[in-house]
This record gives structure tokens, C-alpha cells and sequence, in this order.
């Protein structure tokens, strides 16, 4: 057997969580490989929302385990409040939620880091979630992190004193940054108790006896490519590799283990938080974006950054991440426009580029767009592609040229139920 993939391809919120949740039946295993509570996954069903931050978008599903991989950054305080929304609806936790021994633990320190480290840096900010990211993957490699494994130790307290005196070092070069320690502590062994209360496994163990014994396991990616450590916009990213590799330093499973890659995108483009956006829109046309597609951050709120489709983007995400289908999400945020424009190419320097360079955010990026005629009908009430408007045919196969993978999926609504089949 093989993991298959779900990631996104652009920066993130593309809507992996509906998708993950859409797929789970066909799937054992739903295992999260890397991020943390920075992450916000949307999942609509039977007339109610749900947000997850750190617990995989299979956990609504009867039957289906979800696994919390060694890549994922894990904050006691926000997961304990995860598994308290998820209470009414009698999910038994023991036995469907695995965590990894070797995934990370959010300090309450690393937090207070993460701002402090935010408002250094004042207009240069990267826009953080401020959820403790980047500290708590800067001491992963640093070598200085505590793991889920650790909290089952008797020197668990030790070790935590000790590496919240490293950060109090820290925390004391920020001058004039108030903060009270105290005050988080609570709340943070509190969480510690209900993880020690989950179970906790060697994952990298456990993901392999599956798939030898024939389980079928989607791997769900948080945050979204043009976000990767390695291959985002860099600084302005998130502190993981998010892409498909992703997978296999996040699981453990070898890449000879990887299967079908499947690469999420919106049917234009959004960004949270700060950084090189080359198609954003700054007027009525991104305003207009924003509020039919409700583009607000499911984990700060923040208004998303809205402009069309860019496709030197998009390519470079499907090949960084060997995607093998994808799934096109929010088209009904594009139902009433006459025309809709998609990013070809850019200029930079009077001459053509076509693909996402070094000096992203150093450089003047000039999008040149293709002009495609808008479907302007409802498309949230369709339940088959064969009733699809011509117009929106000629987008998804204009794509399917330019982006040489096939959109196997189209969702047009935020429930689960507003989900296409599109293969051929
Ligand atoms: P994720 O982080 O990739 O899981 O995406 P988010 O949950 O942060 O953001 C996606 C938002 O779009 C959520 O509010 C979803 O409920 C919503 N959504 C997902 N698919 C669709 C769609 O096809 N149409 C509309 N209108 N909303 C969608
Ligand atoms: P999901 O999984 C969108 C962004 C932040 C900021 C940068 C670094 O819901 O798609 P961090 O807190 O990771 O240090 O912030 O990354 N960011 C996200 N943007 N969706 C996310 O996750 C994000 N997770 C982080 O806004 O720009
Ligand atoms: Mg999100």
C-alpha cells in the first residue's frame, strides 16, 4: 500500500480540511505531517461548521483512525480546547486520535517568543499566527525541544524548567516585552494532563505495520506550498516543509511509499499575513473576493489578501510536490463576474518570466493576465458536472492544459455535499 497526499498548492486556506473530510471513507488512516494550531481546517456537514487546528479532518468519520505525525508541532492548551468542541458528538477519542511520541510541544514560552520575535521586527513582521510556530521548530532543530514521548518521563518537569530558563534568557533581550509566565503555566499542565491521558505511539512504527498490513492512509497537509520552509516566499513562511517530502520526514514512510498527490487549489488566490502576493488585487474587484468567499483567517480571523489565479505559482507547486490530480475548490466565490483574469506570466524587468524567482520580494513583479468569459450562474445548487455552465468547462480545461494535471475535483460550496466528481 501507499500514502496518498493532500496539500496546498498555493498559501494556504485552500480548503484541505473540507476535501480530507470528503475523502475520509475511502481511506483507514487520516495522518497530519506537519504544522501545529497555526493551521485551521473548515469542515461543514449537517448544518454546522467546525474548525481543527491540530486533530486531522478524519476524525468525523466512523472507522477512520487519525494519526498527529512526528513533523506536527503540538500546543497542550489548543488541543485540550480541540477535543472539548469535539465532546458533543461522542467521538471516542482513545481509540480514533493517535499522537506521535516524537511530535513537538508548544511552550508557553515559545508563544511569548513568537511575539516577541513579531515585534522586533515591526513593519518587516512575518505576520505569524503567533501560536509559538517558528520557536518550537527552531528548538526541534536546534536540539532543545520537548516531545510528546518526554511527558511521560519523571524528568518531564525537569526538562521543561530547564528549557523555559532558556527562554526567559531569550525573552529578557527583547527590551520593554512584557510578559507573565506564571499565568500561562495552568493552563499548559492542564493540557499536558489530557495528553497523558491520549495515546501515544511509535508512529513511524505504527504507520508502516499499516501499511504492510494493507491500510489505506491519506496524509493531510496544513498551511499550503508558496508557505514551504524551503520553497515559499521566503522569510514570509511557515517554519515546516509543507510540501509532499513533507510527508515522509513528517510520518516516517519512505518515498517509494508515496502515492497519488493531491494538490488543492482556489479558483483564484488569497494570503494571510505578510509577504510577495503578485496577482493580489487592492481594489473593489479583491474587496469583492474577499466577501462573497468569506475571506477571513478560521485561526486569527485576519481578512485574507484576495487577487486571481497564478499559474507560474500554481506550476511550480504541482512540481515541487509531484501532484497527480487536483481539486479546485470556492468556484461559486466566482459566480457573478462577466469576465474572470488568470496570471499567465510575469514581467520583471521588461522581460518574460514564467516561473516564481529568488529575489521574490526584492523585485517589481508585473502579472500579465488572460482575460476567460465568467460563468455568472449559481453554481452552489449543482450536483453534477454534466450540468455545469460551458463557461465554467472552458476554465477548468483551460487549466488542465496550462497546468498538464487533470482537476479531478470541483467544489462549489463550503458543505460537504457541494463537492464534483470531474474525472473523465
Ligand atoms: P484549509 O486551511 O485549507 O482547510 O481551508 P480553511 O478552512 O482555512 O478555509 C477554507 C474556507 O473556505 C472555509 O471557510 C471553508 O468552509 C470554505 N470552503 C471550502 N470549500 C469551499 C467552496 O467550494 N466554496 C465556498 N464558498 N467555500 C468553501
Ligand atoms: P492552513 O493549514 C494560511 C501563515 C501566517 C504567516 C506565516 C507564518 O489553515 O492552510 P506561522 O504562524 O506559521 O509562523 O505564520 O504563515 N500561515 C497560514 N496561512 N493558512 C495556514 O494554515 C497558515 N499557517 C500559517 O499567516 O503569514
Ligand atoms: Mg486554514
Amino acid at each position: 500500500m501507499k500514502v496518498d497526499v493532500l496539500l496546498g498548492l498555493q498559501w494556504g486556506d485552500e480548503g484541505k480540511g473540507k476535501i480530507v473530510d470528503v475523502l475520509t471513507p475511502k481511506y483507514d488512516i487520516i495522518a497530519r505531517f506537519q504544522g501545529g494550531p497555526n493551521a485551521g481546517h473548515t469542515l461543514e456537514f449537517e448544518g454546522i461548521k467546525h474548525v481543527l487546528h491540530t486533530i486531522p479532518s478524519g476524525i468525523f468519520r466512523e472507522d477512520t483512525l487519525n494519526l498527529v505525525g512526528n513533523g506536527v508541532v503540538i500546543d497542550p492548551v489548543i488541543f485540550q480546547k480541540e477535543l472539548e468542541k469535539l465532546a458533543p458528538f461522542n467521538i471516542n477519542i482513545k481509540e480514533r486520535l493517535i499522537l506521535s511520541k516524537k511530535a513537538h510541544l508548544i511552550l508557553p514560552t515559545h508563544r511569548l517568543l513568537d511575539a516577541a520575535s513579531e515585534s522586533a521586527k515591526g513593519k518587516n513582521k512575518i505576520g505569524s499566527t503567533l501560536k509559538g510556530i517558528g520557536p518550537t521548530y527552531m528548538d526541534k532543530t536546534g536540539r532543545n525541544g520537548l516531545r510528546v514521548g518526554d511527558i511521560f518521563m519523571s524528568n518531564f518537569q525537569e526538562k521543561y524548567e530547564a528549557l523555559k530558563a532558556k527562554h526567559v534568557e531569550l525573552l529578557n533581550h527583547h527590551e520593554g516585552f512584557e510578559y507573565n509566565i506564571e499565568e500561562l503555566e495552568p493552563a499548559f499542565f492542564e493540557g499536558i494532563e489530557v495528553l497523558r491521558g491520549l495515546t501515544a505511539v511509535d508512529s513511524e512504527q505504527f504507520i508502516n505495520d499499516a501499511l504492510k498490513s494493507g491500510k489505506s492512509i491519506l496524509a493531510e497537509g496544513a498551511q499550503g506550498t508558496l508557505l514551504d520552509i524551503d520553497f515559499g516566499t521566503y522569510p514570509f513562511v511557515t517554519s515546516s516543509n509543507t510540501v509532499t517530502a513533507g510527508t515522509c520526514t513528517g510520518l516516517g514512510v519512505a518515498p517509494t511509499r508515496i502515492g497519488d498527490v493531491i494538490g488543492i487549489f482556489k479558483a483564484y488566490c488569497t494570503r494571510v499575513g505578510s509577504g510577495p502576493f503578485p496577482t493580489e488585487l487592492h481594489d473593489e474587484v479583491g474587496e469583492k473576493i474577499r466577501k462573497d468567499g468569506f475571506e477571513f483567517g478560521a485561526t486569527t480571523g485576519r481578512p485574507r489578501r484576495c487577487g486571481w489565479i497564478d499559474l507560474p505559482a500554481l506550476r511550480y507547486a504541482i512540481m515541487i510536490n509531484g501532484v497527480s490530480e487536483l481539486s479546485m475548490m470556492k468556484a461559486d466565490v466566482l459566480d457573478n463576474f462577466e469576465t474572470i483574469q488568470v496570471c499567465t506570466h510575469y514581467i520583471i524587468d521588461g522581460k518574460q518570466v514564467d516561473y516564481l524567482p529568488f529575489d521574490i520580494d526584492g523585485v517589481e513583479i508585473t502579472p500579465v493576465y488572460k482575460e476567460i468569459k465568467g460563468w455568472n450562474t449559481d453554481l452552489t445548487k449543482l450536483t453534477s458536472m454534466d450540468d455545469a455552465p460551458q463557461a465554467l468547462l472552458d476554465y477548468i480545461s483551460y487549466l488542465e492544459k496550462e497546468l498538464e494535471v487533470p482537476i479531478a475535483t470541483v467544489s462549489v460550496g463550503p458543505d460537504r455535499s457541494q463537492t464534483l466528481d470531474n474525472r473523465k
